[in-house]
């Protein structure tokens, strides 16, 4: 998603640095707008990654929106606890590295938006999902407690929570397991660039999981906890 959501801005005229561990993805996007877009390989889970940040905002001149969008996650409805810790790593430490890193640099600059790609999946702990359902739990809570500190300081920092349903991406293997409602990821970017133009603080996407999430918010925990997923 966010491969699309970097192309859709780049063909808008927006300058782009783009960053993820895989650096022949970051060079094919580049090469599509070689004007637009440099890039940077930075992995989210290495303590070097607010450097490489650093240095993806100079190449490109300056930052007025960061854009959040590494996760990983799995089924893991046997506990793989190596799959518990990577999603743990990369989404919840990882995310607080990233996006502290941007909040510090919005800091001295005055001014700034964060737009974080989180999940439906946060709204409650999900069995065969255990640590991808916490730490985007996690990443909702974060960003309204940012959204809490830079009012209350003062500071221009926009928040844009993105929390999208099942969308075909690599992330989800379709090929072991069914999922509902699965959406089209160039479709879904489209909505995430309006939701990030207008700045919403959040945004759940489409709106049939608006509805699902309306109603999963009324389920009682003692509910909750006895449906099998
Ligand atoms: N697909 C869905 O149904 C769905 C639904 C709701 C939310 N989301 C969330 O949307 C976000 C994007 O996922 P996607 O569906 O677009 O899956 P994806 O195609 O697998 O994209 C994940 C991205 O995260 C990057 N990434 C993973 N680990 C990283 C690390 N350690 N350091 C830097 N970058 C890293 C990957 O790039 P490299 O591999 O090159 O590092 C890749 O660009 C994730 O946060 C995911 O949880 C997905």
């Amino acid at each position: 998603m966010g491969q699309e959501v970097a192309s859709i801005l780049a063909g808008k005229g927006w300058k782009i640095g783009v960053a993820g561990r895989r650096e022949e993805k970051l060079k094919e996007l580049q090469q599509l707008f070689p004007q637009n877009i440099e890039y940077q390989v930075i992995d989210v889970e290495k303590e070097n990654a607010p450097e490489h940040l650093l240095s993806l905002i100079d190449k490109i001149g300056g930052m007025d929106l960061y854009f959040h969008g590494s996760g990983v996650g799995w089924h893991n409805g046997e506990l793989d606890l190596s799959k518990e810790l990577k999603t743990v790593s990369t989404n919840a430490l990882g995310f607080t590295r990233m996006v502290d890193s941007a909040w510090h640099y919005f800091r001295q600059k005055g001014e700034g938006h964060i737009a974080v790609i989180s999940s439906i999946a946060g709204v409650k702990g999900l069995g065969p999902a255990p640590s991808y359902s916490a730490t985007k739990s996690f990443d909702n809570t974060y960003i309204q407690a940012l959204a809490q500190l830079s009012r209350s300081s003062g500071l221009k920092i926009r928040f844009t929570d993105i929390r999208p349903g099942f969308v075909d991406t690599p992330l989800l293997d379709t090929s072991k397991h069914h999922y509902p409602m699965l959406m089209d990821q160039k479709k879904v970017a489209r909505k995430i660039v309006r939701a990030v133009e207008r700045k919403k603080r959040v945004a759940v996407i489409d709106w049939r999981y608006r509805i699902l999430v309306f109603f999963w918010r009324l389920i009682p925990n003692c509910i909750w906890e006895r449906i099998k997923l």
